[in-house]
């Protein structure tokens, strides 16, 4: 079976943290724990500008990558020796270069964490050097991973509430804020809606009012970004409503409305209503989601080709649609056209 040498470039929890090793602490919530798992994968090098969290890395990893090359420049772990595939989890602004720097060196697999950048110019960058060099660039917007929104999908797919008219999400959180969390609900939108957007009206959170770019610190600062509320409309006629609040405690869903029914979506199982009745809808079992099945979607796509169900022009799409909700907040809350 053919193996690939893995990089990863930032390593604070999301790229690095190690499940506890009781029952119940064993999800995969990390890029590491995830290519630990994956039987073509092995972790041959890191990097942060950070040596600390280098050498946290390698000391927590050490059994199972003993000789992993640490590094704090990011071209330098490339002129050692160039990596099939790289995970990117450097702050959401800091995406670009080193998708760019890794696409160009030859690197045949990126997965990057979302949003896929925080402007169009980087997007564009990023896009532009994967085609040019046929590198397979996956982004990570979780909730295309997570099996219950494909179930959902599935459903809708087969007509099984009749026509998508109304797509509506409630995004409450402490670190409810647009580009960091917001993209990831933005985009499950998107998913569900199977459509172009082609119309967004916006509305930002209180205080944020020079906010006519993204002017935040790569979302580290849950204050540092605002958050906000959208509508958008599909090119397929659907409309959806994005309401993103801050609160004590997190809750997250997403209502789906057709002509013969509805379902609300929470990220473990979905409840279904026609005129039939109501039925909760339980995914198939958990251990293909999430990382697990990003990182699987890049070896995928290295040993088969094909097009990542979360592919950058997706993401893109996203970006465009976040930035839309700035320039509709800047103009008074007047619609934007896409
Ligand atoms: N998909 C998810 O569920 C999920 C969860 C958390 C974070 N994220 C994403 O992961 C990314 C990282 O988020 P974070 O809060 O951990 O970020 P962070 O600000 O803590 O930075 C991550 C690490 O990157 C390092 N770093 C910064 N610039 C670098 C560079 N040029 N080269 C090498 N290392 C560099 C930092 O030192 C840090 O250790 C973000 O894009 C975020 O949106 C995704």
């Amino acid at each position: 079976m053919r193996s690939f040498r893995v990089a990863l470039v930032g390593l604070s929890p999301v790229a690095a943290r190690r499940p506890d090793n009781t029952f119940f602490g064993r999800a995969i919530n990390s890029h590491a724990a995830a290519y630990a798992v994956h039987p073509n994968c092995e972790v041959v090098a890191v990097c942060d500008i950070r040596r600390d969290m280098v050498t946290a890395f390698r000391s927590t990893w050490a059994d199972t990558w003993p000789t992993i090359a640490g590094y704090n420049d990011f071209r330098d772990l490339l002129s050692d020796g160039v990596p099939d595939i790289v995970s990117v989890c450097t702050p959401d602004n800091a995406h670009a270069h080193i998708v760019e720097d890794a696409a160009s060196a030859g690197v045949a697999g990126i997965l990057c964490e979302k949003p896929l950048a925080t402007d169009l110019a980087d997007a564009d960058r990023m896009i532009a050097a994967c085609e040019a060099h046929g590198t397979a660039l996956v982004v990570h917007h979780n909730r295309r991973f997570l099996p219950v929104y494909h179930r959902v999908r599935d459903l809708l797919l087969a007509g099984e509430i009749g026509r998508l008219q109304r797509l509506s999400c409630y995004h409450a959180e402490p670190r409810a804020m647009l580009f960091r969390n917001g993209t990831q609900m933005v985009d499950t939108l998107c998913f569900l809606a199977g459509s172009p957007v082609v119309d967004v009206w916006g509305r930002l959170e209180p205080g944020y009012e020079h906010w006519d770019r993204y002017r935040g610190d790569g979302g580290h600062d849950a204050h540092s970004e605002p958050s906000a509320a959208a509508r958008l409309t599909f090119a397929n006629g659907v409309t959806a409503a994005y309401e993103g609040v801050r609160t004590r405690g997190r809750v997250v869903w997403f209502d789906v409305g057709g002509t013969e029914g509805s379902v609300r979506v929470q990220d473990r199982y979905a409840e279904l209503t026609t005129q039939a009745g109501s039925s909760v809808l339980v995914p198939e079992p958990y251990d293909g989601g999430g990382v697990t099945a990003a990182v699987s979607e890049v070896v995928r796509l290295l040993l088969y080709g094909g097009e990542s169900i979360s592919s950058p022009r997706a993401a893109r799409h996203t970006l465009e649609i976040l930035l839309a909700i700035l320039e509709s907040h800047r103009r008074g809350n007047q619609p934007v056209r896409l």
